[in-house]
Parts: C-alpha cells; sequence; structure tokens
C-alpha cells in the first residue's frame, strides 16, 4: 500500500491546504480516487450548514469494510491488522492478519445475518478491549447495520436511555471485561438495562472472564456457538466469503453517543464515505505512517479516538494497529512502555492525562525500556500542557520523536488542526495548523471574526469552522433539530465546536478548552447538566450546581455544590450515597471529586445560578468573585467561600 496523497514537507501541506480551499472537489476527488468504490460519486460536495445538511460523495457506492480489509488481502493477507495486548501481561498476545480478520468479520457478518439484522438496523456493542469488538464494528458494518458502541464504564441507565433513544434491536456484549485486577461484570449490566426493554430482540455474548452470568432462553445467544455455525456458511473449499453490503456514500456507519452542555447525550451519526476519506487521510499524514509500523492508539474504542484512530484510519490504510485491553498501571505504570518495546512500537498516541498520571510515578517505570522503534508521538483528548509535553519528548521520545497535538472531537470524525509528524513545526501545548480542508475561524460572542490581537499579540475567541470536511457529523439521531441548535445555529453559517482558542502571528492554533457546560475529565466529555440531573435524583437532594475545577492529573475535576434536605446530620454517608447515585444514573466516570454541602446557591433575581462565581470559588479564586450586586442573596456567596473543600 502506498499513500500518493501523503505530504511530505512544509511546502507541500502549504500547497495542498491551499488547493484543498481554492478546488475543492477536485482536491477530495483525486484523494477519494485512492480507495475501493463499487461506483464513483456523481458529486464530491454539496452542503448548507443553514439545514444543516452535508453529502460527500453523492451517489458513490462502496463499503467500508471492502476497503478496510479485502482491498489489502492480495498484497497484506498474511501481514499483522491488528496486534492484541491482553490486560495481563501473562497472558499471550495475539496477532490477527488481514485474512484472519476478513475471515472473523465474514462470520460475524453472517451471525448478525442469522440473528435477525439488516441493513440500517442499530446494533448496541458493549464489550471490553478484545479483538471481537473490532469484528462486531466492522461485521455491522460490512452488512449495513449502525453500530453503537458504548464505552464499557456506563451504567445500565445511560444503556438503557442509548438503547431507547438508537431504537436498537441488537447487543453485543462479553460475560466480563479485565481491567487491570478487576472483572467488570459486562453481561450483567446489560441485564439491568434491558428491564421493562421491549425493542432488544437478541444479545449475543462473547465469553472473555467466565463470569457466571444469565443467559435468557430465545433472546441470549452464545457468540461461540453462532460463530461457529457461521464458519460453515461462509467457508467453502478453504475459501471465505460473506458479499459487503453496497453502501451509499451517505448511508450512517454509526452513532456515538457523547455529552453536550444540555439535555442527555446525544447520538452523533457519521456516514460511510466522507468518514472512511478522512479517518485515512489524516492517520496517514499526521501521524505520517508508513507500511509495516506499528501504530499504538490507547484509547478505548468506546470512544470516537478509538473508532477512528484503531479501527477504521489504520485498517483503510492497511496498517497494524496495537489493541491494548488493560490499563496503564496494572500490573505497574510500566505498563505502557513494557508494551512499546515489546511490540515495537512504532507511533503512540495517547492522552495527556495517562501521561500526567504516569509521570506521578517517576522515572523508575520508564527506565531501561528500549524505545528505540518510536518514530512519533501523538495526544488527544484535552489541551497538553507543557510540563507533560515535555516529560514525552525528553524520556519517551528521547527527544527525536516528533510529538504531534491532535484537536478534534467525536463530531469532526478524525483530527481537525494538529501538526503533521516531522513536516510541519510543532510548538508545545498548540495544535498548531489546520489539516487541509479545515477552515478554523475564531469568533467574539456575537459571531463576528476576532480581528484584533490582544496584548501578546494574540486573537482570541469562540473555535468555529467554516466549511465541512469529509467526516463531519450529518446529524445527531432521531433529532435533526437538536443537531441544528447545538452545532449550527449558536452563529449562522459556521460549525460551532464549543471550545475556545487562540491564534499566534504565524497562524498556529492553541485550544484553550471548552466555553460551554462541558467538562473534560481525564479525556472523557462529561456535560455538567448531566450530572446535576443525576445528583437531583438523589433523595434528599432540594437542588446542585457542577462546575469544573483544575486537576493535576484528570485535567479538570468535578465540583459540586449541594443544596441538601437531609436532616440525620451525616455529611459523610449522604457524600457517598451520592456518589453511588452518580454511578447508577451514568456511570463511575462522572462521579464528583469534592461534594460541598451548600445552604443557597447564588442565583440572579431570575433564579439563574451564576456559575461564573462558582467556578472561581472552585478553582480557589475566592478574593475576586467579579460582580456580586445582582445576586437574590449576596450572603450564600460568603457561607459558600467558607465551606470551600
Ligand atoms: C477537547 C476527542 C485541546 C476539546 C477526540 C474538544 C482537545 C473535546 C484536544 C472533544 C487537543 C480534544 N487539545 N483540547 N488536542 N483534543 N480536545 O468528543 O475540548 O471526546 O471539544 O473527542 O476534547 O472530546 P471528544
Amino acid at each position: 500500500m502506498s499513500y500518493p496523497y501523503q505530504i511530505k514537507s512544509y511546502e507541500e501541506y502549504k500547497e495542498a491546504y491551499k488547493k484543498s480551499t481554492e478546488q475543492t472537489d477536485s482536491f477530495w476527488a483525486e484523494i477519494a480516487e485512492h480507495f475501493t468504490w463499487r461506483k464513483k460519486w456523481d458529486e464530491v460536495l454539496n452542503w448548507n450548514f443553514t439545514e444543516p445538511k452535508v453529502e460527500w460523495f453523492k451517489g458513490g457506492k462502496l463499503n467500508i469494510t471492502e476497503n478496510c480489509i479485502d482491498r489489502h488481502l492480495k498484497t497484506m493477507g498474511d501481514k499483522p491488522a491488528i496486534i492484541w495486548e491482553p490486560n495481563h501481561p501473562d497472558e499471550r498476545a495475539r496477532t490477527v492478519t488481514y485474512n484472519r480478520l476478513h475471515k472473523r468479520v465474514c462470520q460475524f457478518a453472517q451471525v448478525l445475518k442469522n440473528n435477525g439484522v439488516k441493513k440500517g438496523d442499530r446494533v448496541c456493542i458493549y464489550m471490553g478491549m478484545v479483538p471481537e469488538l473490532a469484528y462486531a464494528v466492522l461485521g455491522c458494518a460490512r452488512i449495513g447495520a449502525i453500530h453503537s458502541v458504548i464505552f464499557g464504564g456506563f451504567s445500565a441507565q445511560s444503556i438503557a436511555d442509548r438503547l431507547y433513544d438508537a431504537n436498537a434491536e441488537f447487543i453485543v456484549t462479553c460475560d466480563g471485561a479485565y481491567r487491570g485486577e478487576k472483572v467488570i461484570p459486562l453481561k450483567s449490566v446489560i441485564d439491568d438495562a434491558l428491564i421493562g426493554n421491549r425493542t432488544v430482540k437478541k444479545v449475543i455474548v462473547y465469553t472473555r472472564t467466565r463470569t457466571p452470568i444469565s443467559m435468557l432462553k430465545g433472546r441470549d445467544v452464545w457468540w461461540e456457538d453462532e460463530m461457529e455455525y457461521a464458519e460453515s456458511q461462509v467457508e467453502k473449499d478453504g475459501v471465505v466469503s460473506f458479499p459487503a453490503e453496497e453502501m451509499d456514500a451517505e448511508d450512517p456507519l454509526f452513532i456515538l453517543y457523547t455529552s453536550g452542555s444540555t439535555g442527555k447525550p446525544k447520538g452523533v451519526l457519521h456516514s460511510s464515505a466522507g468518514y472512511m476519506v478522512w479517518t485515512n487521510y489524516t492517520f496517514v499524514n499526521v501521524f505520517q505512517y508508513q507500511p509495516g509500523d506499528v501504530h499504538f492508539c490507547t484509547a478505548d474504542i468506546g470512544w470516537i479516538t478509538g473508532h477512528s484512530y484503531i479501527i477504521y484510519g489504520p485498517l483503510s490504510a492497511g496498517g497494524t494497529s496495537l489493541m491494548f485491553e488493560g490499563i496503564p498501571t496494572f500490573p505497574d505504570a510500566g505498563r505502557f512502555w513494557d508494551i512499546v518495546e515489546k511490540h515495537k512500537v512504532n507511533i503512540l498516541y495517547t492522552a495527556p492525562t495517562a501521561l500526567r498520571s504516569l509521570m506521578s510515578f517517576g522515572l523508575i517505570p520508564v527506565g531501561g525500556r528500549d524505545f528505540s522503534s518510536l518514530k512519533v508521538l501523538g495526544t488527544v483528548g484535552e489541551p497538553i500542557n507543557e510540563e507533560a509535553w515535555h516529560w514525552y519528548d525528553e524520556h519517551i521520545g528521547l527527544r527525536k520523536c516528533p510529538i504531534v497535538d491532535t484537536w478534534w472531537q467525536t463530531e469532526t470524525g478524525g483530527c481537525l488542526i494538529s501538526n503533521l509528524a516531522g513536516i510541519t513545526p510543532s510548538k508545545p501545548g498548540w495544535a498548531t495548523l489546520p489539516m487541509p480542508g479545515v477552515q478554523p475561524v475564531l469568533v467574539d460572542d456575537q459571531g463576528n471574526e476576532v480581528t484584533e490581537k490582544d496584548e501578546n499579540g494574540m486573537l482570541k475567541g469562540n473555535l468555529c469552522i467554516k466549511a465541512p470536511w469529509p467526516a463531519i457529523l450529518r446529524t445527531t439521531y432521531g433529532d435533526h433539530e437538536r443537531c441544528k441548535t447545538n452545532y449550527f445555529a449558536t452563529y449562522p453559517n459556521l460549525y460551532f465546536t464549543g471550545d475556545g482558542a487562540i491564534k499566534d502571528e504565524n497562524g498556529f492554533y492553541r485550544i484553550t478548552g471548552r466555553v460551554d457546560d462541558v467538562l473534560n475529565v481525564s479525556g472523557h466529555r462529561i456535560g455538567t447538566a448531566e450530572v446535576e440531573n443525576a445528583i437531583n435524583m438523589h433523595a434528599g437532594v432540594v437542588e446542585s450546581a457542577v462546575v469544573g475545577y483544575p486537576h493535576d492529573i484528570k485535567g479538570q475535576g468535578i465540583y459540586a455544590f449541594v443544596i441538601d434536605s437531609n436532616t440525620h446530620g451525616d455529611e459523610e454517608r449522604t457524600r457517598k450515597d451520592i456518589l453511588q447515585t452518580v454511578t447508577r444514573v451514568i456511570g463511575s466516570i462522572a462521579k464528583p471529586d469534592k461534594i460541598q454541602f451548600v445552604k443557597g446557591l447564588p442565583k440572579t433575581r431570575s433564579g439563574k445560578i451564576m456559575r461564573r462565581i462558582l467556578r472561581k470559588i472552585a478553582e480557589g479564586e475566592i478574593e475576586n468573585l467579579g460582580d456580586t450586586t445582582t445576586l437574590l442573596e449576596p450572603a450564600v456567596v460568603d457561607e459558600i467561600k467558607n465551606g470551600r473543600l
């Protein structure tokens, strides 16, 4: 496999960028030529941001799994597609070649078909990080079913909400998942999520931990039995085949739920061709992937990073993707580095929060490892602080590996702003330049483009994008209006990211964080409203307000101010009960780090909570709270200040 569209110099980047904006159609048509199509497109791009409506490669027909698997078989059938590293280092790693991946995906596609799954059906996937998760995802794509992967840290209630929202009829899960010392009882969580559910017809269960589970007759089936039966259907005389469904370029590929500033998580919907082209293009260019490189993205496939840079980007490029089941600190804080050495990892892509957590263990876990295979390092998910950047550069990259700081979102499908490894300049803490095809703009709160520099010579504003790139979200599942109000209505004719950014004299961007009520806790997106709703469900809680505060390792911590009518007076117990409620309603990832009981919340005369004040208190900036004269009861502020945790 070669990548004729791989950018090889800063000059080439500038040319590509220019062409992408001036001759958008021919720019993308030339790139799309390098994929496998059943039928080429009639029109490259058709869009408006008012409805919004975006169509890429309209009229084109394809199946993304033919691009991720079949087209590599002839020349690379025996090359590794996935290297799987289990949770426990004593268990043997597995290498899945493209031939094997093809067989397993065909088998699983047949399993789905045997169980009644059709094109367009929604299949919810709730599994640990095992290769079977990749087979499940690609099996869905092969028959045109829409996968909706749910991260293993979400609770039964969260799953139930997502199943309902997507009207999903099928689930693929595991008995359990290993995470460090723990076994997460996935099937049992699914069973809880299904109480009262009338739409789910089948649950396919892969055995990983041999945790005792209940299997409901008629509804629950074993992965192993189904796969064995399907094998005889897809393999004839040693030849494996399962015809891939012909998909329209704009047919939906998957839904992935993500948090916003209001209401329940929304189902971000991505379609087939544009997402494929974008994940491939960004993978090849940002990481400067070379055939044979081992790419290790440490994300979970339950998040967009795993979708795009463990599965679709690397596999569409015929690459080798390393998938890790466990956690960075098991059996000790040297696990990532062991994996790098053991599998001769060339590209390591992780989150700043993981780096900060590993930094806190000092240099002993890093010592003595052979890092000579490493060529490129990457980060994603949150702004990287300079200290972490330099630690990564010095102790892992040994000052010879470019670091790519990739800024993007679930909604963007792949990287939008990032340096290209070793090709365009890097700057610690800065995502730097937009990818070809991406036109960022900074606007003020009224939506006017910011043109005046601040005292440091920087432009500062709300980050928007002017025109669509191939993997922009197409809608929020079942509620197009919500997609419009969330992303396209704040500023007319712009996609609003929800992030703030600054831009320097070179045109480099630094993302400063969310400007809406979304928190970024350990690289996970969590809406403050969602956490408040969960806390408010706890008996005795009258009202609550949740804000973020700087946290050394997590980036942001969750600080909850709670008015509680509990008269028993045992605050510590109530605190634990509230944590339990949040764990039940959302999952343990949304548990507040701090809960402060208060008698009142600072509100305006119209009853709006003044979060700005709470944020300052949580951040420890209690001296300078700004104007509090418009408050209904200014005295509550002193009480909250005095009780600060
Ligand atoms: C934040 C993850 C600074 C940002 C791919 C964005 C970042 C949110 C970076 C999306 C980065 C992601 N620098 N901030 N390199 N990458 N973010 O949807 O606030 O889980 O809006 O997608 O993470 O989170 P999501």
